[in-house]
């Protein structure tokens, strides 16, 4: 079978001031060499649209744990593709499904190391591209989620949020509270997805919905969000309590804001007197979590007890609007970009 010589990729165009709009990307055809030896060429079948990009693409925020996207630079990310062609004398073959970080094109080239083969008895393959793992590491490793625990997430209705209300639970949680700024998007959270109560900030004062949902306060904190709804969780936090921050959708989202930080507000005295803790948490840290995640989420999906609500976009011609409509609040879990 002659290979593909041409490769379409999405690239930024220019550096946007604010949020980046479908017109600060373009989509060209590109040349597409042979794969060299020790390369594996990929068809992807999807990638994933996250909000880091755009942290990336704002040139903002230091210590980030992947590089930033320049003018001319291709867009980069989770992705799930099938192999088209790989070296004779390695593990990988054609018609292997694999993950890898080479999304925003249809093709990828790369040395096989970068390529992850998908078990081929894993019951969702694309679920493995979801940012879902960053959650179950927040709760597990961060966390330390107990059985009994009130559990709070900051941010629920995105890809790690719809994931975690049920994590939570399978993890021991006695009850989990979420937010979200949509009502619609409450109204599933709670009717599908394992949440026991989701708030909406925004109209009532937020301590106050915080206050009614968990009267004694909360164990454990999965912060998504940042900002005013972390201040509040922080305020309601229980003696002992354990707050995972894993994103700064507050900061990395909000279009006042230069998208490389989340200001908070936050009490130190009330942190010190309840011996809590806050700590960051990010998957670069824990390199033995992918293992375990691919194990406990094969066995949750099989079993049923764990679903990942999607919000495809069909095309990578629709790739760049898909990102403007993960950064209005237009998606619902995991947004993902079908090929
Ligand atoms: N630490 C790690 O290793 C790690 C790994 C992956 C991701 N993350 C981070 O975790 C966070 C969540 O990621 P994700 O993939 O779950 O997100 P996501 O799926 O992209 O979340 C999208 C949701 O964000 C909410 N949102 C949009 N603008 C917002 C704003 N200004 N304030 C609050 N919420 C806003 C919207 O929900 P509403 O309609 O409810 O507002 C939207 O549905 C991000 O900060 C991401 O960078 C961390």
């Amino acid at each position: 079978m002659a290979l593909p010589t041409t490769a379409r990729v999405v690239r930024l165009a220019a550096r946007p001031a604010g949020l980046p709009t479908p017109e600060d990307l373009t989509v060209a055809e590109e040349a597409l060499p042979a794969p060299g030896p020790g390369e594996v060429l990929v068809r992807n079948r999807a990638f994933l649209v996250f909000p880091g990009l755009r942290t990336l693409i704002s040139g903002e925020g230091s210590g980030l744990p992947m590089p930033h996207i320049a003018p001319g630079d291709a867009l980069f990310g989770p992705a799930l593709g099938e192999v088209l062609a790989a070296p004779g004398d390695g593990p990988l073959r054609p018609g292997d499904l694999v993950t890898h970080s080479y999304g925003w094109r249809d093709l990828a080239l790369a040395e096989a190391g970068h390529f992850t083969p998908v078990p081929p008895d894993f019951p969702e393959p694309l679920a493995l591209i979801s940012a879902a793992s960053a959650g179950y590491g927040g709760l597990t490793r961060t966390a330390e989620v107990r059985p009994g625990d009130v559990v709070l997430v900051l941010g629920a209705a995105g890809a790690i949020g719809t994931v975690a209300g049920r994590l939570a639970r399978l993890l021991g949680a006695a009850r989990v509270i979420g937010t979200t700024r949509s009502p619609a998007k409450a109204e599933r959270l709670t009717a599908e997805l394992g949440y026991d109560a989701v708030l909406v900030p925004g109209g009532r004062p937020f301590a106050e919905q915080l206050a009614e949902a968990a009267p004694d306060g909360v164990d454990v904190v999965l912060d998504l969000v940042g900002g005013e709804q972390l201040t509040a969780a922080v305020d309601a936090a229980r003696r002992g309590a354990r707050i995972a921050l894993v994103g700064a959708l507050s900061g990395q989202l909000d279009p006042e804001l230069p998208g490389g930080s989340a200001p908070t507000v936050i009490d130190a005295f009330r942190i010190c007197t309840l011996g809590a803790s806050l700590r960051g948490f990010t998957l670069l840290d824990h390199p033995d979590l992918e293992a375990e995640w691919r194990e406990r989420f094969g066995g949750w999906l099989r079993a049923g007890e764990i679903t990942v609500p999607w919000t495809p976009v069909t095309g990578i011609d629709r790739a760049p609007h898909a990102l403007t409509r993960l950064f209005t609040g237009d998606t619902f879990g995991t947004t993902v970009v079908e090929l």
